[in-house]
C-alpha cells in the first residue's frame, strides 16, 4: 500500500549493510525523541537529539536562543550544529532525532541526502499531535494555538513526506513503533 505521497509503505530500498545513521523527522509531538530512543537501544547505536545537543554545547535552551536571537538566529545554530553531527564520518552508524523544523531548511534536506543519510518521517492527525505537546513539558515556541500549528503541519507536511520512510505513529506504542521501524529497515 502507499502513503499519501506515493511513498511504499514497507521496506527501504538502501540494503541494510548500506544503512549510515537514521535521521527521525517530523512535526512537533510527532514522537522523534521517545522513537529514537527505543530504536537505538534495540540496534545497541548511539541516540543523539540535536536539540538537546544543540542546548548542551551552546549552554542556552532552545527557549533562550529564540528569545535572543529570534528564530533565523536559531536556524543557523542548529544549521552549524547539524553540519558538525555529520562531519563525525568516523562515528558508527547512529538514530538521530531532528527538531520539528531542521528538515524543511532545504540546505539541511540537501546535506542528509548529500551524505547517504537514512530519513524517516512520523506522522500523526495534526490534532493529535498537539494534544501530545500539551502533555509535555518541554516548551516550544512555534506551538501557539491550533490555527497556527495546523496551518505550519500543513505547509511542512509536503517536505517531510520526502522521506525515504513514512510511519504513521497514530495509536501505536513506542515499542511498537521501534519494532516496526527495524522491520522495514530491514535490520530486525
Ligand atoms: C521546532 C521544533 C522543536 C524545536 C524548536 C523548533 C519547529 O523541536 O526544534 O522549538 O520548528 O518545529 P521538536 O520537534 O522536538 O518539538
Amino acid at each position: 500500500m502507499d502513503d499519501k505521497a506515493g511513498k511504499p509503505q514497507a521496506g527501504l530500498s538502501t540494503p541494510p549493510s548500506r544503512i549510515r545513521s537514521v535521521f527521525l523527522i517530523g512535526f512537533m509531538g510527532a514522537g522523534k525523541t521517545s522513537v529514537g530512543r527505543a530504536l537505538s537501544q534495540r540496534l545497541g547505536w548511539e541516540f543523539i537529539d540535536l536539540d538537546e545537543r544543540i542546548q548542551d554545547r551552546r549552554g542556552r535552551s532552545i527557549e533562550e536562543i529564540f528569545e535572543q536571537s529570534g528564530e533565523s538566529g536559531f536556524r543557523e545554530v542548529e544549521h552549524s550544529s547539524l553540519k558538525d553531527l555529520v562531519a563525525e564520518s568516523d562515528a558508527p552508524p547512529r538514530v538521530v532525532a531532528l527538531g520539528g523544523g531542521a528538515y524543511i531548511q532545504t540546505s539541511n534536506a540537501e546535506l542528509l541526502a548529500r551524505n547517504g543519510m537514512t530519513v524517516i518521517f512520523l506522522d500523526a492527525p495534526v490534532e493529535e499531535l498537539f494534544r501530545r505537546c500539551r502533555q509535555e513539558k518541554a516548551i516550544r515556541p512555534l506551538r501557539r494555538d491550533i490555527e497556527h500549528f495546523r496551518d505550519l503541519y500543513e505547509k511542512r507536511r509536503p517536505t517531510y513526506a520526502k522521506a525515504d520512510l513514512i510511519l504513521d505513529t497514530n495509536g501505536k506504542t513506542i515499542e511498537s513503533l521501534a519494532e516496526e521501524l527495524l522491520k522495514r529497515l530491514g535490520l530486525s
